[in-house]
C-alpha cells in the first residue's frame, strides 16, 4: 500500500475493522439540517453515535429539531463566508476537532435559461457552489490539524444530466461535482487523510421536491389518496435512502472511496 493510500483512512485503519458505519464518536457538521435530507442525515448520524452539529438559516425549526435529537444547533447562512469562520471556531472550541462535513443546504428555484434572472442565478450559485467552496476550505483547515476527515458535498443528478427547469441549480450542482474531485485529489496529494465525495440524489420526498411536484406536475404528495403508492409510481425515494449513503461516506467503511460521485436515484439516470 502506498503512503498516499494509507493516509486515506481517518484512523489509519488497514484491516477495515470498525463499529457499524464507523462514525461513532465522530464530530460531524451538517448544513441545511432543519429539513429534508439534512435532517435525515443528522438523525441517522446521531443514531450511529456521532456528535452532530446541525446548522441552518431557519433557526426556529433547526433549534427544535436539534433539541429532539440531542444534537447541537448553530444558526448559519451558508453563503456568508465570515459565518463559516465563526462556525468552525465554535466547533473547535467545543470539540477540539472536526471529523466530517456535509455541505447539504440548498434551494431550487424553478426557472429555465430564458426565465432565470441574474439575481436568481447569483443567489443559487452562492447558496450551493460558493457555500460548498467556503465549507470545504474551512473544513479542511480544521480537519488537517486533527488527523483528517471526510467531506460529503450534496450534488444532484442535475449535475449529470442538466434539468431544463432548474438552470442555475444544474449549473451549481455541476460545479460542486467537479470541485469535489479537485479537492479530493488535492487532499490526497497533500496526504491530509481527508476524503471528499459528492452525492447525487434523484427525486427524494422532501419539502423541496414536494414544492416542485406541486408547481410542475400539479401533484400534492401529502394530499394524494395513497401517498406511498403515488411516491412509488413517480419513482421518488425517501430521505433515508440518501442518509445511508452520506453516513457510509463519513465513516471508515468507505475509507477507499475518494473523489467519487455516488448516485442515489434508483437508476433514473441510467435508463
Ligand atoms: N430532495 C431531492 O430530491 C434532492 C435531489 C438532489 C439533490 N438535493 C439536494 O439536497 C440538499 C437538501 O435538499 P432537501 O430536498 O432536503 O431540501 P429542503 O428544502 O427540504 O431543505 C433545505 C434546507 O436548506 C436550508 N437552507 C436554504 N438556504 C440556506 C442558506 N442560505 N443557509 C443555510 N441553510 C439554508 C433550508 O432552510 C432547509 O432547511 C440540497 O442541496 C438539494 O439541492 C435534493
Amino acid at each position: 500500500m502506498s503512503a498516499a493510500n494509507e493516509s486515506m483512512s481517518r484512523d489509519g485503519v488497514t484491516g477495515g475493522q470498525s463499529n457499524g458505519w464507523g462514525v461513532r464518536g465522530r464530530v460531524i457538521l451538517v448544513t441545511g439540517a432543519a429539513s429534508g435530507l439534512g435532517f435525515a442525515d443528522s438523525k441517522m448520524l446521531v443514531e450511529q453515535g456521532a456528535q452532530v452539529v446541525m446548522t441552518d438559516i431557519d433557526e426556529e425549526r433547526g433549534r427544535g429539531l436539534a433539541e429532539d435529537l440531542d444534537a447541537i444547533f448553530l444558526h448559519q447562512d451558508v453563503a456568508d463566508e465570515g459565518r463559516w469562520t465563526e462556525i468552525m471556531a465554535a466547533v473547535e472550541a467545543r470539540f477540539g476537532r472536526l471529523d466530517g462535513l456535509v455541505n447539504n443546504a440548498g434551494v431550487a428555484p424553478i426557472a429555465d435559461i430564458e426565465t432565470t434572472s441574474t439575481a436568481t442565478w447569483r443567489s443559487t450559485l452562492a447558496i450551493h457552489l460558493d457555500a460548498a467552496f467556503f465549507g470545504c476550505q474551512a473544513g479542511i483547515k480544521l480537519m488537517k490539524e486533527n488527523g483528517g476527515g471526510s467531506i460529503v458535498n450534496m450534488s444532484s443528478t442535475a449535475a449529470l444530466v442538466g434539468i431544463p427547469d432548474y438552470l442555475a441549480y444544474s449549473a451549481a450542482k455541476g460545479g460542486i461535482r467537479s470541485m469535489t474531485k479537485a479537492i479530493a485529489i488535492h487532499c490526497r496529494r497533500q496526504r491530509y487523510a481527508i476524503r471528499c465525495n459528492s452525492v447525487h440524489p434523484g427525486s427524494i420526498n422532501t419539502p423541496m421536491v414536494q414544492h416542485a411536484l406541486r408547481e410542475l406536475m400539479d401533484v400534492d404528495l401529502n394530499a394524494a389518496d395513497d401517498p406511498e403508492r403515488t411516491r412509488r409510481k413517480l419513482g421518488i425515494g425517501e430521505p433515508n435512502d440518501v442518509a445511508s449513503m452520506v453516513t457510509f461516506l463519513l465513516g471508515d467503511q468507505s475509507k477507499h472511496i475518494n473523489g467519487a460521485e455516488m448516485v442515489v436515484d434508483n437508476g433514473d439516470t441510467v435508463v
